[in-house]
């Protein structure tokens, strides 16, 4: 049978415009290519999670308006179990603004319908969180929903992965419920100003671009490398690393296994423009680290 991994997450519609030049305060300039294409943090993690053959289970919502069907759909098509995803009336649906340069990324997120993923809409789907293997979290839905989360999974003994983005500070009980903590580097600056950082290192898993990984085991700090490719879009590449991390967990994988998994997987993802365009199945990723090995 299949892993079973819950996500309880962000769906946004990505609204991107790639430019030579990023405004200045108060400045217009003519840019190059605008595209809509699927995201949200907990979406991009659903898909990439899915591609792994992962069985995946998501509770979030969207809006009444045109991007809310489509959002849906595209989950469903990628294999996503989408029976936990509300429909909230006079709401919209997530969106980001994205101003993509050669050398920049910039993200406004509009949460939208994402803020209505409270406490209760959870507790509706509570079954989906206790019959998983894995749950994984990102940080674009309420915070009360996600003390709801965690305190749920620890009570039923599933594990979670929490993705750490956009940071915020994390209440006590959060960081006591969680299995792993997912940071950036920039992430990882905030957390460390955290009174009680001290007493996470064991659970951080530090993403590094295209450094590889960072993270520790049995008390010593381990690594794994990058892998040197061709990017068109970084957009999504730290949640195809969670998603994919999630889905081998769940499977049953080592951590460290699990984890050279996951690097590949970002790695790949970042060929294709859109968060979700070039995430890999677990296929691609295998023949991608077998040519890599192979030309060592
Ligand atoms: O992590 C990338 C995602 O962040 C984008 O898809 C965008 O929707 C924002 O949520
Ligand atoms: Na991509």
């Amino acid at each position: 049978t299949k892993p079973n991994v819950c996500i309880v997450g962000s769906i946004n519609m990505d609204l991107t415009v790639i430019t030579d030049k990023m405004p200045m305060q108060g400045e217009t300039v003519l840019g190059d290519k605008f595209f809509t294409s699927p995201g949200g943090k907990g979406a991009n993690q659903a898909v990439a999670a899915a591609r792994m053959g992962a069985n995946v289970n998501f509770i979030g919502a969207v809006g009444d308006d045109s991007f809310g069907p489509t959002l849906r759909q595209n989950l469903a098509n990628e294999g996503v179990e989408t029976k936990g995803i509300e429909t909230m009336s006079d709401e919209a649906t997530g969106t980001a603004t994205i101003i993509l340069s050669e050398s920049d990324n910039r993200i406004i997120v509009a949460p939208g319908a994402n803020n209505r993923v409270t406490p209760e809409l959870v507790m509706q789907h509570s079954d989906l969180i206790k019959n998983s293997d894995v749950v994984l979290l990102q940080l674009e839905i309420p915070m009360e929903t996600i003390m709801a989360v965690t305190e749920l999974a620890e009570a039923n003994k599933v594990p979670v992965i929490l993705n750490p983005a956009p940071f915020q500070p994390l209440p006590e009980e959060v960081l006591k419920n969680t299995a792993y903590l997912t940071p950036n580097e920039i992430e990882l600056a905030s957390m460390k100003e955290d009174p009680l950082f001290e007493s996470i290192q064991e659970k951080l898993i530090v993403t590094r671009g295209d450094k590889g990984i960072s993270f520790a085991e049995n008390g010593a700090e381990r690594e794994i490398s990058g892998h040197s490719v061709q990017v068109t879009d970084t957009t999504g590449a730290g949640d195809t690393f969670n998603g994919a991390l999630a889905a081998e967990l769940a499977g049953g994988a080592e951590l460290s296994d699990a984890l050279v998994m996951a690097n590949a997987a970002a790695a790949l993802s970042v060929s294709k423009t859109g968060a979700q365009g070039g995430m890999p199945t677990k296929q691609d990723i295998q023949e991608f680290l077998r040519k890599r090995k192979m030309s060592e």
